[in-house]
């Protein structure tokens, strides 16, 4: 039971699709960018899946209804730079209102530690459910140290969606925010020496951003 993962995998057949080619080494960065934007979309519409509806009176030109709408907590996005930037869009076209807060982290070669550098959120997190988006989590400590700053800056509703994760990522970030959902798009098989997911997709911000 101490081993098991809380953690819901969209494995749609789209996404898995479009994940393969992402993996592929001679994927450029045109591509890779425009396939996680996609991936990013169908992802959001599952994880909004579970978001809670509220009746509301309308009127159309032809006559007056009840129809549904998002009911609650509004939602805000805090992507983890860098290459939570390349998940952002895709969630924007499916959340066109969202507030963005932007988190910056990035992982000391040396240590793997994550290393913060810069933060930025709406004012009213406490008031909002944040959906965190990284696409890669491999050891867990840039996703346990964004969320534990979010809760720090009084953000109390969670959600963190990633592409690819290692088990011992999501084992890091279950036990340090037991509370927190997590959505991936696959579990891989573990870590290498380096801390880079195996078989993973390689270094998800140089190819985002072509600094490879
Ligand atoms: C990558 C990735 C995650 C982190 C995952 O960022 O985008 O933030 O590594 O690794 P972890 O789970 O072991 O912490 P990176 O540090 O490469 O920075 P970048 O996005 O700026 O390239
Ligand atoms: N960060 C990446 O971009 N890729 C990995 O495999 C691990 C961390």
């Amino acid at each position: 039971m101490a081993d098991e993962m809380k953690v819901t995998v969209i494995d749609h057949p789209l996404i898995q699709h479009k994940l393969t080619i992402m993996r592929m080494k001679e994927t450029g960065t045109k591509d890779f960018r425009q396939l996680l934007e996609e991936i990013a979309m169908l992802m959001t519409y599952e994880v909004a899946r579970d978001f809670p509806l509220e009746e509301i009176e309308i009127e159309t030109p032809v006559a007056k209804c009840k129809a549904n709408i998002l009911k609650g907590k509004k939602l805000g996005i805090v992507p983890i730079l860098r290459a939570g930037l390349g998940f952002l869009s895709g969630v924007q076209n499916m959340i066109p209102n969202a507030k963005v807060g932007h988190v910056g982290m990035y992982r000391d070669p040396e240590t793997l530690k994550p290393v913060e550098y810069y933060c930025k959120l709406p004012n009213d997190v406490a008031e909002r459910t944040l959906l965190v988006v990284d696409p890669m989590l491999a050891t867990g400590g840039s996703a346990a140290a964004a969320l534990s700053l979010l809760k720090e800056k009084g953000a109390n509703n969670l959600l963190l969606m990633c592409l690819v994760a290692a088990p011992e990522g999501i084992k890091v970030v279950n036990e340090a925010h037991p509370e927190v959902p997590i959505y991936v798009a696959a579990i891989d098989e573990c870590l290498n020496d380096h801390g880079y997911i195996v078989p993973g997709l390689g270094d998800a911000g140089d190819r985002i951003f072509g600094t490879l």
